[in-house]
């Protein structure tokens, strides 16, 4: 139930019927009893400085951004964390005490928060990670990873020329961390460099309903590396089931958009949450 004080908060994009967080931030909003209201923002590219003036004018606690307009958040609000400045994109708007509005990005703390919660013992530090997929949900997992500890870090992609540049920029955000190594690798070389690989990411759309299974061979991974997918449709994916069954620690996708959620929610709401198996059910049956 609702009562004049309500905080508002929404989620913006275009189009936005698909998106599950309303079903996500309604879950919490109800189980926890909150005074406040989480509603779908459907904004065209051409509306959004109207709609972020808009939002900001009705006083809204923050929202959450996705496509298309990640980017295009970083030039409309008041400031940037450093997680948004070094992924380049925002996913969460946040208004701080002084009525300014923060960009965000909980991409990279929902990524590792999900990791910690499923393995909660795997130790990042010193680690020699591979990474699959350079696009904009890879530009979160070099941030989370590196941020973690991991100090060797290789990143295929099938366009090399943008795993060049992510790995140029990351080079860049940490070039302050003694003996770091953030390459790019071809596509090809994945496999062979699959063999000293700790920790293994898929944040290609690789592995997911109605597209194509990730198309490597990836038999030289050890079974003791930690191995992730960001798809969590379906949930276990080809790959995670292939690690599963080698005996390899796993952990699906879902918890990141849980966790990256839970960020968000905890600023605007001032309510801590849990992400748990009722929540990833809600979600689930959305
Ligand atoms: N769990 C979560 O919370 C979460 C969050 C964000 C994203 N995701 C998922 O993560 C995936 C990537 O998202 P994104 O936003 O980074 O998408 P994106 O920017 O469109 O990037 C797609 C990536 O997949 C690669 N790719 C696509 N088709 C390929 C193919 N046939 N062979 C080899 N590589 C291929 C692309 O390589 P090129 O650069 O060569 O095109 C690129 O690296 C999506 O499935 C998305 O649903 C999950």
């Amino acid at each position: 139930m609702m009562t004049g004080k309500a905080e508002r908060a929404g989620v913006m994009g275009w189009p936005i019927a698909h998106s599950k967080s309303p079903q996500l931030h309604g879950h919490w909003l109800e189980r926890y009893g909150v005074d406040g209201a989480y509603i779908p923002l459907p904004v065209a590219p051409e509306d959004l400085s109207t709609a972020v003036a808009g939002l900001k004018a009705l006083g809204f606690a923050g929202w959450n951004v996705t496509i298309p307009h990640k980017q295009d958040m970083l030039k409309h609000v008041d400031m940037l964390s450093p997680e948004a400045k070094a992924i380049g994109a925002v996913n969460t708007v946040i208004r701080q005490d002084d009525g300014r509005y923060l960009g965000h990005n909980t991409d990279a703390y929902g990524f590792m928060e999900n990791l910690r919660q499923v393995q909660p013992d795997f130790d990042f530090q010193g680690k020699t990670a591979l990474l699959l997929g350079a696009g904009g949900a890879s530009r979160a997992v070099v941030q989370g990873l590196l941020a973690a500890g991991v100090r060797h870090l290789s990143i295929a992609n099938r366009s090399l020329d943008r795993a060049e540049a992510l790995a140029g920029d990351f080079r860049q955000t940490f070039q302050k961390v003694p003996g770091l190594v953030c390459q790019a690798i071809a596509w090809n070389d994945a496999s062979q460099a699959a063999a000293s690989a700790q920790i293994l990411v898929n944040a290609t759309s690789l592995g997911m309903e109605g597209k194509s299974s990730l198309n490597l061979e990836l038999d030289a991974l050890p079974t003791s590396a930690l191995v992730t997918d960001l798809v969590y449709t379906p949930l276990e994916t080809p790959l995670l089931a292939w690690a599963r069954a080698r005996g390899n620690p796993t952990v699906d996708g879902l918890g990141m958009l849980l966790h990256q959620a839970r960020a968000g929610f905890e600023a605007w709401f001032k309510t801590s949450v849990m992400v748990d198996e009722a929540l990833r059910q809600a979600v689930l049956s959305s």
